[in-house]
């Protein structure tokens, strides 16, 4: 198998979350930065961010449009990061606004922190509990923070936890 660079290599997205550990406001800054820093379709740069820190307001607004089944490990993340895009044509920006938020995961990597993302939301509860301008579309959630002890987890989470990581074989992708 191909190498791959090590901070593609070692990403992956956990539920066991630490629950003491917090991130600096260096380690945020250089999240959005990478975020920031990511390409999109006519420079359009469609993404926004909302950045809630453990149980600070704006977390608990993002806690809340999460499903009852992923509040229980998300309480643990440090930071939960909603991210949305804004204005141009929806599928083009949610495509920019993923690109943006793979740049953030790999950074994040790099910090030796990592990342769950949720696509499984209440959006329109999100949307009025942080305010959103009626351009702004939340898209995913972000779960950030630093590894957990999954033994934390209920059975059924340790065990996809601990579980193989799959992926479809690449002759599998190729369309020709
Ligand atoms: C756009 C996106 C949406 C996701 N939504 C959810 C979700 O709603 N709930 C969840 O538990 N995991 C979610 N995940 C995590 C994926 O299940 C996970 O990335 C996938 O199983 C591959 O595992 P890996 O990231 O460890 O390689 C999401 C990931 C992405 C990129």
């Amino acid at each position: 198998m191909t190498d791959l660079t090590p901070l593609l290599a070692f990403r992956w997205s956990p539920r066991a979350f630490d629950p003491d550990a917090e991130l600096t406001a260096e380690e945020v800054a250089a999240l959005l930065e990478a975020a920031r820093w990511a390409p999109s379709a006519g420079n359009a740069q469609p993404w926004r961010f909302a950045v809630g820190h453990r149980q600070d307001e704006t977390w608990k607004r993002i806690m809340v449009g999460l499903p009852e089944g992923d509040q229980g490990w998300a309480r643990h993340a440090a930071v939960l990061l909603l991210a949305a895009h804004a204005g141009g044509e929806p599928e083009r920006s949610a495509y920019d606004l993923g690109q943006a938020v793979a740049h953030l995961t790999v950074q994040a990597t790099a910090l030796g922190l990592h990342v769950r993302q949720l696509t499984r939301l209440d959006r329109a509860r999100l949307a009025t509990e942080l305010d959103l301008p009626g351009d702004v579309r939340p898209l995913v959630v972000a779960a950030i923070g630093r590894l957990g002890d999954p033994a934390t987890l209920p059975a059924d989470l340790y065990a996809r936890e601990t579980g193989l990581r799959r992926r479809r074989p690449l002759a599998a992708l190729l369309l020709r």
